[in-house]
């Protein structure tokens, strides 16, 4: 554990909204003494509601809880209207193809783009309030243009991440019966075209009863199929609408969007998140952790299709008035500089991006930032997996110029905003904490009966109080959503939200992720199951078993390592082709995001005599590791030494 602590320096506390750790501890109390009052004054600062609520909080029905009872609004109107009075031409996007084309969308064209988006899926679609829609796009404009024209109908969004196959997909459509798919030819990638739409088509081609169109955006004018009476031309209808679209009056606990992310078991979970908490906790969130200023220029490196690039690239700086910026490509083309001359040419202030890309771009070009003006920079941030000492310091020499605070947001798809963070102009950092809750956040470490751990004791990370921008439910599976979150731990005798990590507290309170306590592993920054990957292998043929975990990786965070038993004592001869087929099925099932880097055919798997597998010893194993545990209860011990032997290989 680093030791070395970081002060806010002298000009970061004068901008910054919340300047000391007296403030801090200050809004804490605040929360502390009267929970509703708190998030009610909030709520009342900061949202521009259409019809009041009536009550903060309902938890009758724990742990389906609800938030701002009675209020009416409209998450596009927060986002984009409120501001035109003050700010319709001041950039809301400013947006860099990977090519290096250029759009900046003004608020005023946003309303203006939003808004006849809005009346195209409303008049040509017939897409009303409650409907799914599904986005499957690249990193342009369009897909927030997407995501806002669906909250000003009312309609439920489910953006997919590009990089998912056309199974994966499927699943997904299936799941949230969405009625329409928004896609693109294609986009731009480490300097080429590749294509989106055709996925698309071979999701659809079974078992998508749902689906009645596809709109498609042209980004880069690949040749693609069209279906007739199926497939729709964006840029042709576009033009045709009206610039004009009431805001739909919407519940604040109407579902906003789902979001599907990994879990313990193969089916991915639809994460439902609501209007008026999640809104207010993303622009709450925006002005506390990353101080956004009127002038500014934000820049978010995320994917529209992870909860990162929801709340921080399109709700939360958007809700704050801000210029958040979008980039279409890799972070490496045409070389490892590409982020760092942007940041010199927009004068980026506020840089969020993944440890894995830093760790990256580290490895790839140590001395390539030096080439660059990076001094118009603030605030630093990183998210989605601990960052390791190495990567922090050059993070903040290289990068932030040792005067920029790195805040280390800990947060998940299901909390919809950050939980754990450092206030820029207020918390002294250490390199690889997340330091503290927010306020109005009750993340603890605890015991499974709520006891609070003692510093250094590793214990569960759970937020023992809820919070507005929490996950409502699974979409369809209230059933899961209680199993997954809120049957772990308990404190008080109440079931408080697990969040599947594990952490602790050092002597002075800082808080460490340690990292997963479930069977989710975290690949580039991406989570992933590993029961999602056994099931995509177990769809080889020739595979009888599989066990896969996560191996530490310097670059990747986790490296995805696969047991495979095989079937039929036929021998692994063609080993090879084999790794390369089972490869193909889980780029075929999942996406290149979940591709094996190791895969070790073993004659079986260390199983209790109950049946289940000891993922702890094959974690060890791929990591090389002495095996500590007691192998005695096993049902045959002397597999260890036999997988052993063929890793060591
Ligand atoms: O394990 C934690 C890790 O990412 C998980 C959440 O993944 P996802 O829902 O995809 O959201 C990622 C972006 C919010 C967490 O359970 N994680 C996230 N942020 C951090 C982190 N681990 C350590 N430090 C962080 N700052």
């Amino acid at each position: 554990m680093e030791t070395k602590v970081f002060e806010p320096g002298s000009e970061i506390k004068e901008r910054a909204r919340i300047k000391s750790m007296e403030e801090y501890r200050a809004l804490v109390e605040e929360a502390n003494k009267d929970y509703e009052g708190f998030w009610g004054r909030l709520a009342k600062e900061k949202i521009d509601w259409i019809e009041p609520y009536k009550q903060v909080l309902d938890d009758s029905n724990a742990p389906f809880y609800k938030w701002f009872i009675g209020g009416k609004l409209n998450v596009s109107y927060q986002c984009i209207d409120r501001h035109l009075d003050k700010r319709k031409n001041k950039a809301a996007i400013i947006w860099e193809g990977e090519p290096g084309d250029k759009r900046i969308i003004t608020y005023l064209e946003l309303y203006y783009e939003v808004n006849r988006f809005a009346n195209l899926l409303k008049n040509r679609f017939g897409i009303k309030k409650g409907d799914r829609v599904v986005i499957y796009m690249p990193m342009i404009p369009e897909a927030a243009f997407a995501m806002l024209a669906c909250a000003r109908i009312g309609a439920i969004h489910s953006v997919v991440f590009g990089g998912f196959s056309a199974e994966a997909l499927r699943d997904r459509i299936i799941d949230a019966k969405a009625k329409l798919v928004i896609t693109a030819d294609g986009a731009y990638r480490r300097g080429k075209p590749y294509l989106l739409k055709p996925v698309v088509d071979v999701a659809l081609a079974k078992d998508c009863e749902s689906i009645e169109a596809v709109l498609v955006v042209r980004r880069n004018n690949e040749e693609i199929k069209w279906h007739e009476g199926r497939d729709y031309d964006y840029n042709e209808l576009i033009v045709q609408e009206s610039p004009n679209c009431e805001p739909e009056i919407m519940d604040s606990e109407d579902p906003l969007f789902l979001l599907y992310t990994s879990g313990s078991t193969g089916k991915p979970k639809g994460v439902q998140h609501s209007q008026a908490g999640y809104i207010l906790w993303a622009q709450t969130t925006m002005e506390w952790v990353f101080d956004v200023k009127e002038n500014d220029t934000y820049w978010c490196t995320a994917d529209v299709g992870w909860i990162t690039g929801h709340t921080y690239i399109v709700y939360g700086p958007l809700a704050a008035g801000a210029t958040t910026m979008m980039y279409e490509g890799v972070p490496v083309y045409p070389d490892a500089g590409r982020w760092w001359r942007m940041i010199e040419e927009y004068r980026v202030n506020q840089f969020y991006t993944a440890p894995t890309a830093i760790r990256l771009l580290h490895k790839m070009g140590e001395n390539e930032p030096d080439k660059y003006d990076l001094s118009s920079l603030k605030i630093l941030g990183t998210v989605g997996e601990p960052i390791n000492p190495d990567a922090w310091m050059w993070y903040f020499m290289k990068i932030g110029g040792g005067e920029c605070p790195i805040v280390d947001t800990w947060w998940q798809t299901e909390t919809g905003g950050h939980m754990i963070s450092p206030l820029p102009g207020a918390t002294p950092i250490k390199p690889g904490s997340a330091t503290f809750p927010l306020p109005g956040i009750f993340a603890e470490i605890i015991d499974q009966e709520g006891n609070k751990k003692e510093p250094n004791e590793k214990g569960y990370l759970c937020i023992t109080k809820p919070w507005p921008s929490m996950i409502r439910t699974i979409w369809g599976d209230d059933e899961r959503f209680v199993k997954s979150y809120y049957s772990t731990c308990k404190k008080n005798g109440k079931p408080v939200y697990f969040s599947g990590d594990g952490a602790l507290y050092d002597e002075e309170g800082y808080i460490w992720i340690t990292g997963r306590m479930d069977d989710v592993i975290n690949v580039y920054g991406h989570r992933l199951g590993t029961a999602e990957i056994e099931a995509a292998i177990g769809h080889h043929p020739r595979v009888a078993e599989v066990a896969v975990v996560g191996k530490p990786d310097d670059i990747k965070g986790e490296s995805v390592f696969a047991f495979v038993v095989l079937k039929s004592d036929e021998g692994v001869a063609d080993e090879l082709e084999i790794m390369k087929e089972i490869n193909k099925v889980i780029v075929k099932d999942i996406g290149p995001i979940a591709k094996a880097d190791e895969i070790a055919f073993v004659p079986g798997l260390p199983k209790t005599r109950s049946g289940k597998i000891m993922r702890r010893i094959l974690r060890a194993i791929a990591k090389g590791e002495e095996i500590k545990q007691d192998t005695s209860t096993l049902e045959d011990p002397s597999v260890v030494e036999k997988i052993i032997e063929v890793v060591k290989r």
